[in-house]
């Protein structure tokens, strides 16, 4: 890829470099994307799993729809792309995962510094009172209850519901603080989590894209790639580990 040769000498072992991923990273794991065409929301209404009215209206569907979506992400593994954000991070010392993803592949990868925008499937919370349930092996398949009364549900964002605030708080420092951004497999459609790149680009950094299919963000990045990501991200450490290790 001769355009990353021009990229590579900006940076060095310090360059503060952002990590940003929807569900396209995990798309070679063999988990389903939401958008493309054979993706989550072309079987489902989202408005009936992912929102309150829906589990408030048919909380086992809803139980069962995760649970058989953690099913899946338990068999499934971490790829080449997650992987290579693991070297990534050994080469560069200041680095952020920023993730819309809740799959917990970045962390099953051993990538450090993750900000799970989105939450993570595996961890459960009280829908009234919040409070955590960390026990990942529970099916969760049928209602269980909080001791204050309410409903236990997945610790996702849902449609409607606000994301995480010092998580998104902390990833808007760091795109506007960075000197190289990944975004990586997101079709760059849902705020805030979208404006993350654009951020980091209005800030001066460099904006790698990768993504097989054109994004909103596509025309204002410094280089996109049209490839998958396990092939891409390892062919840019490849340039960026030559130039500065
Ligand atoms: N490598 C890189 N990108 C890929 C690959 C791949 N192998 N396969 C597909 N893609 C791209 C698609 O072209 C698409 O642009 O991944 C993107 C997936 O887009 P979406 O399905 O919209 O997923 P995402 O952008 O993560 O959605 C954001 O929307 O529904 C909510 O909460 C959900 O976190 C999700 C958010």
């Amino acid at each position: 890829m001769a355009e990353t040769i021009t990229a590579t000498d900006r940076f060095h072992r310090d360059s503060r470099v952002i990590f940003f991923s929807g569900a396209g990273i995990s798309a070679e794991s063999g988990i389903s994307t939401f958008r493309d065409p054979e993706g989550h929301w072309s079987k489902y209404d989202p408005m009936k799993l992912a929102s309150q009215a829906g589990f408030l209206e048919d909380p086992d569907l809803v139980l069962n729809w995760y649970a058989d979506r953690r099913r899946a992400i338990n068999q499934a593994q971490p790829n080449a792309a997650h992987r290579s954000i693991s070297d990534f991070q050994k080469l560069f010392r200041d680095s952020v995962v920023i993730t819309q993803n809740v799959d917990g592949l970045h962390e099953r990868a051993g990538n450090r510094n993750i900000l799970e925008l989105h939450g993570n499937i595996h961890r459960h919370k009280c829908n009234s009172c919040g409070k955590n349930f960390e026990s990942p092996d529970i099916e969760m398949r049928t209602l269980n209850h909080c001791e204050c009364g309410g409903k236990i549900r997945p610790d996702v964002v849902w449609f409607g519901e606000s994301l995480p605030l010092q998580t998104l708080q902390n990833a808007f420092e760091a795109a506007q603080n960075c000197d190289l951004m990944f975004t990586i497999g997101t079709s760059t459609q849902i705020y805030p989590a979208a404006q993350l790149p654009f951020e980091a680009k209005s800030r001066g950094a460099f904006v790698i894209e990768i993504n097989p299919e054109p994004t909103p963000f596509s025309a204002q990045a410094d280089i996109s790639v049209r490839d998958d990501a396990g092939s891409a991200l390892p062919k840019f450490y490849e340039e960026f580990y030559a130039q500065i290790k």
